[in-house]
């Protein structure tokens, strides 16, 4: 059960001078190719989701085969969702497995970013899930031509760091330096002291996106200054793409021949990184130094009095649909008893995303409303017990 806290991971990394590198995946041929690197070289990865590639696949599926991915792993994983759009995107992450968000208000003015970010914190704390925020602004789309970015670089102050830290709680931050995203001509221009001041005040894990580009030296300085965590996607899509261009030139028939060979490029470019990066052979420090990431169960099991059958039905679809959009809900299922005469008639399995989701779900409005108007009238005969999974 490879799942581990993204934090206890990154500070590894951090008190250790490495990066752990968080790969934005698109489709299962990234998805496989990111855990076939980081198993070969024994390195932690972080898997990564960005909501602006959501047009290209279908985030509650991709979410369903990388948790599927990431917990059968025998390296550390987390999962993270990288530049959300909003607090409500942030919730749908968690519900549907990350264990790391972040939501990139970047772009606002100062205080709006560390509003908007204090909210999300607020909300991911509660569910025992740790958050990056960003300051200052890294221009670009993943996957473009950086010299199409919107907007310009704002460099992130020592002094601003500091406070934005303070203010909004994060766990990491992302800075901006001189780093823009996607695909650029020439080598970037990197402001290593700036990087140097910030770590020196912050003293927690720092995070560069926008990793394309970069030379050898870059990273290695990046590094040495406190960096660790690395978000790197455009080169991994370049590489797939220069695949599939010899593969048409090459007359490969159909969608399997085009295919063909992407997920091995994927794979190469990641071990490239993970090698220069540092993170290579320190899959198993890291199981030992994190804690593993586990769900809780909370089970109910119960009888209905003084309603009819229609009712109860009735009740327990809105209870379906209230409950599983409350922070931290992993799932909600609910049954009845295969024999009529069990002791307990129906039951309630609502998965939580994190041991800190019982105290934050037990209090939330939505969740007191429908216990104490809808639930717990009827059903005084039950049982409730939450259970650590293993
Ligand atoms: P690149 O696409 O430039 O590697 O940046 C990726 C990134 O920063 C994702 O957040």
């Amino acid at each position: 059960m490879p799942l581990v806290h993204m934090k206890d991971m990154l500070t590894h990394a951090h008190e250790n001078g490495y990066a752990i590198a968080a790969f934005d995946l698109v489709s299962l041929h990234f998805l496989e190719a990111i855990m076939q690197a980081a198993e070969e070289t024994e390195a932690p990865v972080i898997l990564s989701l960005a909501e602006s590639h959501f047009d290209y696949f279908d985030f509650e599926l991709a979410m369903a085969a990388t948790v599927a991915a990431a917990r059968r792993a025998s390296v550390p994983v987390a999962i993270h969702l990288d530049h959300g759009h909003s607090l409500d995107s942030a919730v749908r992450g968690i519900n549907l497995g990350c264990t790391g968000v972040m939501v990139d208000a970047s772009h606002h003015p100062f205080d709006e970013n560390v509003r908007i970010t204090r909210e999300v914190v607020d909300m991911a704390h509660a569910c025992g899930v740790p958050v990056e925020g960003e300051l200052g602004y890294v221009p670009g789309v993943e996957g473009e031509d950086a010299e199409r970015h919107p907007g310009e670089i704002a460099y992130t102050t020592p002094e601003e760091a500091e406070r934005f830290v303070a203010e909004t709680g994060v766990d990491f931050l992302a800075v901006s330096i001189g780093t823009v995203h996607g695909r650029m001509k020439g080598e970037p221009r990197l402001d290593f002291e700036r990087l140097a001041a910030i770590n020196e005040r912050l003293g927690i894990p720092l995070v560069i996106h926008g990793g394309t580009g970069l030379s050898d030296e870059q990273f290695r300085r990046l590094i040495a200054h406190g960096v660790s965590k690395i978000n790197y996607y455009t080169a991994l899509s370049d590489a797939a793409a220069r695949i599939i261009a010899a593969n048409v030139r090459d007359n490969a028939q159909g969608y399997t021949g085009l295919m063909k060979g992407v997920r091995r490029a994927i794979a190469e470019e990641c071990i490239r990184c993970i090698r220069l990066w540092g993170s290579a052979g320190r899959a198993g420090e890291v199981l030992k130094a994190a804690q593993p990431w586990r769900e809780v169960e909370h089970l109910i099991i119960y009888n209905v009095e003084g309603i009819d059958e229609e009712e109860t039905r009735r009740r327990i679809e809105e209870g379906r649909k209230v409950l599983s959009r409350i922070p931290g809900v992993r799932r909600v299922d609910t049954g009845t008893a295969v024999r009529p005469d069990a002791r307990y008639r129906h039951a309630w399995l609502i998965r939580f995303a994190h041991e800190e989701v019982i105290a934050s779900y037990r209090d939330h409005p939505d969740h007191v409303r429908y216990a104490d108007e809808k639930f717990r009238p009827v059903a005084a005969d039950r049982i409730s017990i939450d259970y650590l999974l293993d």
